[in-house]
């Protein structure tokens, strides 16, 4: 085997680039939204929904994304550039980059909330209190000025210092050792829950589809959802992508990241929902669900201590994995259009990120009265990365590659490290040409309310 150099950084295997994207699709999408969502929606029928969501859409992009960043080997706005120069294009990727920056500032925040967690959860915290008072601390906890922050931003700092050791030693080694660590707990966790009396409520809740429950609310949170979860739209897999080596056949680790995100939401939704319903409590709480409505199932559980101390230490890693692939696109960019060394674009990017945070978390209390729009901070950013951004890069990158890079470049990356057939190559044209962007197109106009359905 012959051994190239390459200046820029690479992954150094097959099962790190799987662990590495992976890490950046699991994340809170997974296990704090996904039930939550699935929950409101009305369960099974929503699932099938966003299975087919992602098999249709998500892949297909995710695919683009990986694409966009092997061929041109740059940040996202420098892959544009590269890959259409002159265009206006790049500025897709700068929004792409964009978004990332603001997710995180919020993203680090609940990942602070879920380090709280671990640490009332070892205090036995949750014994004895009834769900008014479990909801009222958690109200008090999130509001209050400074306990957040003594979690978020270590969390900032801790994303920062794995980036500091680079793509091989940073990002993809840590990837390696979290990831199975996390399938383990979910394991564990999905045990727990399936073996309580009356959990099988949970189980048919989830799996069993009852399409009268199904609205068109629904059907385009399902979408939105897909792409949240499998990290699109933000130029997150064009950045991992520049790091993947050409023996690496992307087809197969499109598949291989969708399924790992998809498999770890199902085991997440079978951790909570058998166990929310075997102690007869509303899955449909929203937000609430991981931070209140587990932990009064947790109070009632034999064995809750533990099991509460590992969830929450399964939404942390979760959240640190994706918080490091979105520090990660920030930082690239930083060193390679600002031309500035590594660990200085870290410490920028990490400094302004944790400053957004700060305000996200204030403005959950003391800074509640500021709002853009009727939200305060912390749901402005949100509502702007996940409801505008995201889909709006997420378009543009499905038309990117299937009018202006076209099927001759798309079949040369595809065949890349193994074979990819002719008719599945015309169908992934096709979704990018018409199918994605008119999907998509949808969910921005609901999310931005201009339609309604
Ligand atoms: N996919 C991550 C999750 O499910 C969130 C994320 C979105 C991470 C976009 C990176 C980019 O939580």
């Amino acid at each position: 085997m012959t051994h190239r150099r390459h200046k820029r950084a690479q992954f150094s295997s097959k099962f790190g680039v799987i662990a590495a994207a992976a890490g950046s699709a699991v994340g809170l999408g997974n296990i704090w939204k996904f039930p939550y969502i699935t929950g409101q929606y009305g369960g099974g029928a929503f699932l099938v929904v966003y299975l087919i969501f992602i098999l249709l859409i998500g892949m297909p992009i995710m695919l683009s994304e990986l694409m966009v960043g092997r061929r041109a080997r740059k940040n996202p706005f420098g892959a544009f550039q590269k890959l259409a120069p002159g265009s206006a294009w790049k500025y897709v990727g700068l929004l792409g980059i964009m978004a990332a920056l603001l997710t995180l500032s919020f993203y680090g925040v609940i990942a602070g909330w879920s380090m709280e967690y671990i640490i009332l959860s070892a205090k036995n915290a949750f014994n004895g209190q009834s769900p008014k008072q479990l909801q009222d601390a958690f109200e008090q906890f999130i509001s209050s000025p400074i306990e957040p922050l003594l979690y978020q931003i270590p969390f900032m700092i801790f994303t920062g210092a794995i980036l500091i050791s680079g793509i091989k030693n940073g990002i993809e080694k840590s990837a390696k050792i979290m990831m199975p660590l996390l399938v383990l707990i979910i394991i564990l966790l999905d045990i727990r829950a399936l073996t309580l009396p009356g959990s099988s409520a949970g189980l048919e809740f989830l799996f069993k589809p009852d399409f009268s429950k199904l609205t068109g609310d629904g059907v385009l949170a399902a979408l939105g959802h897909a792409f949240f979860s499998l990290s699109l739209g933000f130029g997150i897999l064009i950045t991992y992508g520049s790091y993947i080596s050409n023996e690496n056949n992307l087809g197969r680790t499109t598949m291989q990241v969708s399924f790992a995100d998809t498999a770890i939401a199902l085991l997440a939704g079978v951790a909570i929902l058998p166990a929310v319903f075997a102690f007869g409590i509303d899955p449909g709480q929203g937000p609430g669900l991981v931070f209140i409505t587990l932990p009064n199932v947790f109070a009632q559980m034999p064995g809750g201590v533990i099991f509460a101390i590992l969830f929450f230490i399964l939404l942390t890693l979760a959240a640190l994995t994706s918080s490091v692939s979105l520090l990660e696109v920030v930082v690239v960019y930083f060193s390679e259009e600002l031309k500035i060394k590594r660990r200085t674009a870290v410490f920028l990017a990490t400094t302004i990120i944790s400053l957004l945070g700060v305000i996200c978390s204030l403005s959950m209390g003391s800074f509640k009265e500021y709002t853009v729009g009727g939200l305060n901070f912390f749901d402005a950013l949100d509502w702007l990365a996940s409801n505008a951004l995201l889909p709006i890069g997420g378009m543009f990158i499905s038309l990117f590659v299937g009018w202006k890079l076209g099927a001759d470049i798309a079949s040369n990356e595809l065949r890349k490290g193994g074979h990819f057939p002719h008719w599945l190559l015309r169908a992934f044209i096709f979704i990018c040409r018409y199918i994605a962007p008119v999907a998509i197109l949808f969910v921005f106009l609901n999310g931005v309310g201009l339609l309604k359905f």
